[in-house]
């Protein structure tokens, strides 16, 4: 896309923010349908909603978010888009044949997860723009679960497009409050539909023709769920050529303001804390233990400022998901000089791995050196999912 439209944004322009219930989801609708951007909840975390297959509402998007032009957009569909044949006849995937391989996978997956936390790329249907897809000839579907989204995309003619509510690059939001920190002023609405369950975004495959699924980023739903629907590894190699095909696949991503390190060992938290020599003011995320300060900790540390929260997971990633980018915008606010996070348990199991991503993402945003970057904040020749 090489256009973006002009949006003169006041920021003294209030952002309305409405339960979802009939009320907010028609306002919502109307908005929608206008062409407008509204947020909305999902049951991973907040979007940033448009018409999915209008051009000019997709580049709305990215000019509210400050999003690159060359990452794409995942389309949200409606239930009645459940089946293959729906989303052929709606142009939003191609009609491939019953025996196609592709197909078959699609079904087996979406039978399964969907409404949920699972998005898939496959080959681009005619009526999906180039804008939307960043000029890519396949797309990404998701049907989410979250049931006011469910109620209002029963209410519209046309899928949504939505990447998560916050600006580009910084932590996603979890809650209509969030969303208001991130984009208020730009933005005439959010629908607040309560906190996230899930708390972190999708999981992306890809299908690819050869009948390979393709992990693109590890997310709500854990790989292993997959792998036993389709009775097949999913495969977790960045290829060069899926690296080219899906630029969206960005290392630094999902940062706080604050400094952020993750903690080299999965150790006690004094040893965690002896490792951030200098600073001052320093906030600890605890991932799986439970946030315990004996009282004169702080001083014996020499430390002015220690603030300490606990995700307190001690299962499989569920726990640390919801509350991890609601725990690190908390941490963000204090004004601190460094946030230390615990490291994630070495797990591919559960939402760990998911968890794990996130965190290093918004670590490497604090340490590659600018001439590792390239200049839209890619780490410069390494494979990285998003
Ligand atoms: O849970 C989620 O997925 C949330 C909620 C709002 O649904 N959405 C979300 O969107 O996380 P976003 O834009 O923040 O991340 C979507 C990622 C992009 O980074 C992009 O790389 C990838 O999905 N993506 C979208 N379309 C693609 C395509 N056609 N091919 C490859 N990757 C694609
Ligand atoms: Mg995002």
């Amino acid at each position: 896309m090489n256009h973006i439209p002009h949006i003169n944004y006041r920021p003294e322009a209030k952002t309305e923010c409405m339960q979802a219930n009939a009320e907010g989801l028609r306002r919502a609708a109307d908005l929608l349908l206008a062409g407008e951007t509204v947020a909305v909840p999902t049951e991973t975390v907040y979007g940033l909603a448009a018409n999915g297959l209008d051009a000019a509402a997709g580049a709305r998007i990215y000019s509210v978010k400050g999003r690159p032009l060359d990452n794409p957009l995942i389309i949200h569909v409606a239930r009645r888009y459940r089946d293959f044949t729906a989303l052929a006849q709606a142009g939003l995937l191609p009609p491939l044949p019953a025996e196609s391989v592709q197909r078959s996978l699609f079904e087996a997956m979406t039978g399964t997860f969907w409404p949920g936390p699972l998005t898939i790329v496959m080959p681009k249907g005619r009526a999906v723009p180039d804008e939307v897809t960043a000029g890519l000839p396949c797309v990404a579907l998701r049907m989410p679960a979250h049931p006011a989204l469910l109620a209002l995309l029963d209410q519209l003619p046309f899928p949504l497009a939505a990447p998560s509510a916050n600006r580009s690059n910084r932590v996603s939001p979890t809650a209509a409050e969030h969303v208001i920190e991130e984009l208020g002023g730009r933005i005439p609405l959010v629908l607040d539909g309560g906190p996230c369950e899930v708390g972190l975004e999708s999981t992306i495959v890809a299908i690819e023709a050869d009948g390979c699924v393709r992990l693109l980023r590890p997310g709500g739903l854990p790989r292993e769920k997959i792998e036993t629907v389709i009775g097949a590894k999913v495969q977790t190699q960045m290829s060069q050529h899926v690296r080219l095909s899906a630029p969206g696949m960005r290392n630094i991503h999902y940062a706080p303001r604050t400094r952020l390190i993750l903690a080299s060992r999965n150790d006690s938290i004094d040893t965690l804390v002896g490792e951030a020599h200098g600073p001052k003011n320093i906030g600890i995320l605890l991932l799986t233990g439970d946030a315990i300060t004996p009282p004169d900790w702080r001083e014996s540390l020499g430390r002015t400022f220690v603030h300490v929260r606990s995700l307190g997971d001690h299962g499989d990633g569920v726990l640390a998901s919801r509350r991890l980018f609601l725990e690190l915008r908390e941490l963000d606010r204090l004004g601190l000089d460094l946030i230390l996070v615990e490291r994630t348990p070495e797990s591919e199991k559960g939402l760990w791995p998911a968890v794990a991503d996130r965190l290093s993402r918004a670590a490497a945003a604090f340490s590659l050196r600018p001439e590792e970057l390239d200049a839209a904040g890619r780490q410069v020749d390494k494979t990285t999912l998003d």
